[in-house]
């Protein structure tokens, strides 16, 4: 029986040869809600609790207006104070600048509601923690700042007129993840992407596409969402391949196995090539393009498509290009990437946290790999169990999200976390739980160094649970001269590869200087000259992300006339300029090759 045979073969192991996703829903129409929102800033939260911090059965759930000229109500959505949706708050205005606590947003919107229509509402992300009302009635709540999430509307969705109110507050706090403290600004909002999504009754819900680990079957599968719960048909088909299949539904999923075409190309860094997917269910299409990659290691090697590789790569914050605030549109993404592949970059650190998912397509499409990562980052309360389950939330989140892109190649788990049992512990539950999601790609954290006074050895525990191990070593900045670095030798204690996920030195774009006078680009250059020529000599490493791609703003980053709350470890200026040790880096990717 098909199913039975299938099901077979989904047992075998697979590895990494996944797609490249470029989700669009067909027949499940995509609604957006981006626009100018009227808002609330709420210091004390008054619109969610009384003088006694009790929860108010009057709060600002809902847009109310006074009914007569006697009526008393102390708040107002106005159309005359607005915020952009997406976008956070702090970059939009002056008296929001440094802003931390709640704002309430408001859209009203029309719909002509259709009985055999299902309606959800998706937000790509709100930091930080996100409330949300639909004509005065709680839809529900998400933590985590960085990931999407979707309610679905039912009942509370009306025929014409609907008021959605938002309710979203970035306080920090020793629990959350992040934490309280972080070298990046805490941008509050509704920072990504907001869509009403209309689906037919029964739905395609998620599809996820391996290869087998001989790379000679292909392995879909499929889950759907049916309101009744019938068996029918979804059909599967790569129409560029020649590959299509009825399969039946059974308990809301189905799996299918294709023979692996043999004229299929690859996906590569240097030929992206993506194949469209289709599967039809109902009245219900899912399309979807992906890319075939492999992608492993092999002692410290790592391995793209069977060919031992250099990660050629630079970190990046999700900020935009040339403006302040939140990067969030496909435009925003060009020019980043852009601006790596001028660097002659073939990957990017994606830092501290999942970035916006036009990021991570684009990626596929112009081939670029990517290291995603969750903001397990520094002092994390590694004793709290809320703190764990928050932690791996965010984590599925992201993987499910890209869990079919070519060009994530590694999630990580952590960001220069302190050595310690609990944190260990931690860790480990974090990485189990990657592989509960995803058992195709690479795992790696920015591990802790050990320095004995002349070697840097590279020996953290964690390093055991990696299949790659990340290092941050900002020799010549925080400590030592950059000229002394040739008399550190590295020592990689694990047969793994090491990829140096963060170096790097401030410099104010236009301030130059002897190369030994901080804050100028001089310095700067003079730190990456002797980073690149002395990392090379190390015979595990196999990639870099230099700190960082472009000047972002931070809390930590004070100094008046030189940071003024930029850190200036960018090789761009937050105006787009490129700074001397752009050029040092570019030259370097360009020359750097794999001894043989
Ligand atoms: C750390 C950290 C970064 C930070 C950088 C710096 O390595 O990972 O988030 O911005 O150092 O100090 O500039």
């Amino acid at each position: 029986m098909k199913i039975l045979k299938v099901c077979f073969l989904y047992q075998v192991l697979f590895i990494s040869i996944i797609l490249g996703v470029s989700t669009s829903l067909c027949a499940q129409q995509k609604i957006s809600l981006n626009g100018n929102w009227p808002f609330i800033t709420d210091p004390f939260d008054n619109g969610y609790f009384n003088y006694r911090l009790q929860p108010r059965s009057d709060g600002y759930f809902e847009d109310k207006k006074p009914s007569s000229p006697r009526d008393l109500i102390e708040y107002e959505f106005s159309d005359k104070h607005t915020l952009m949706v997406p976008g956070d708050w702090n970059s939009q205005r002056d008296d929001l600048f440094f802003y931390e606590g709640t704002v309430w947003y408001k859209k009203d919107f029309s719909i002509k509601k259709e009985v055999n229509k299902r309606y959800f509402l998706r937000f790509g992300a709100a930091n930080y923690k996100t409330r949300v009302y639909l004509n005065g009635n709680k839809l529900g709540e998400h933590e985590g700042g960085f990931t999407p999430f979707e309610f679905e509307l039912g009942e509370n969705i009306q025929n014409g007129k609907n008021t959605l109110v938002v309710y979203v507050n970035n306080d920090r706090h020793p629990d959350f993840v992040p934490t309280v403290n972080t070298d990046w600004w805490n941008y509050g909002g509704i920072t990504r992407d907001v869509e009403l999504w209309v689906r037919p009754k029964n739905f395609i819900e998620d599809v996820r596409v391996n290869l087998s680990k001989n790379g000679k079957s292909i392995q879909v599968e499929l889950k759907v969402n049916q309101l009744e719960g019938k068996n029918g048909i979804v059909k599967i088909s790569f129409p560029e391949l020649g590959l299509k299949e009825e399969v039946t539904i059974q308990d809301n999923r189905a799996k299918v196995s294709f023979n692996f075409p043999k004229k299929t190309k690859r996906w590569d860094i240097n030929e992206p090539n993506l194949y469209t997917f289709t599967a039809k269910y109902e009245s219900d299409t899912y399309t979807d393009t992906f890319g075939f990659r492999t992608i492993e290691t092999q002692h410290t090697d790592i391995l793209l498509n069977g060919k031992s590789i250099l990660l050629k790569g630079i970190s990046i914050h999700e900020e935009a290009p040339l403006r302040d605030g939140r990067a969030w549109s496909r435009d925003d993404a060009k020019i980043l990437l852009q601006w790596a592949k001028n660097l002659g970059c073939n990957y990017v650190r994606l830092a501290h946290y999942p970035h916006n998912e036009h990021i991570v397509k684009l990626a596929d499409e112009i081939g670029m790999l990517v290291w995603s990562e969750i903001p397990v980052y520094w002092t994390i309360n590694w004793e709290s169990e809320v703190t764990l389950a928050n932690a791996k939330n965010q984590l599925a989140e992201m993987i499910e999200r890209d869990k079919n892109r070519a060009s994530v190649i590694i999630w990580s788990v952590a960001n220069e976390t302190p050595r310690g049992d609990a944190r260990l512990h931690f860790l480990k539950e974090l990485i189990a739980e990657v592989k509960k999601h995803d058992t195709t790609r690479l795992i790696s954290a920015a591990t802790e160094i050990h320095y004995d006074g002349k070697k840097q050895i590279i020996d953290d525990t964690l390093g055991h649970y990696l299949d790659i191990i990340g290092l941050n070593e900002y020799f010549g900045w925080y400590g030592g001269k950059p000229e002394d670095m040739h008399s550190i030798s590295f020592i990689n204690t694990f047969d793994k590869p090491l990829i140096i996920s963060e170096f790097g030195a401030g410099a104010l774009f236009g301030n130059h200087g002897k190369k030994d006078q901080r804050w100028t680009e001089e310095y700067q250059v003079n730190v990456y000259e002797n980073q690149v020529k002395n990392l090379q000599k190390i015979p595990s490493l196999r990639g870099m992300s230099p700190w960082i791609l472009k000047d972002f703003r931070s809390p930590r980053r004070p100094l008046y006339g030189i940071q003024d709350w930029y850190n200036r470890k960018g090789l761009v200026s937050e105006r787009g300029e490129k700074k001397a040790a752009f050029f040092i880096l570019r030259d370097f990717y360009n020359s750097w090759e794999l001894k043989k």
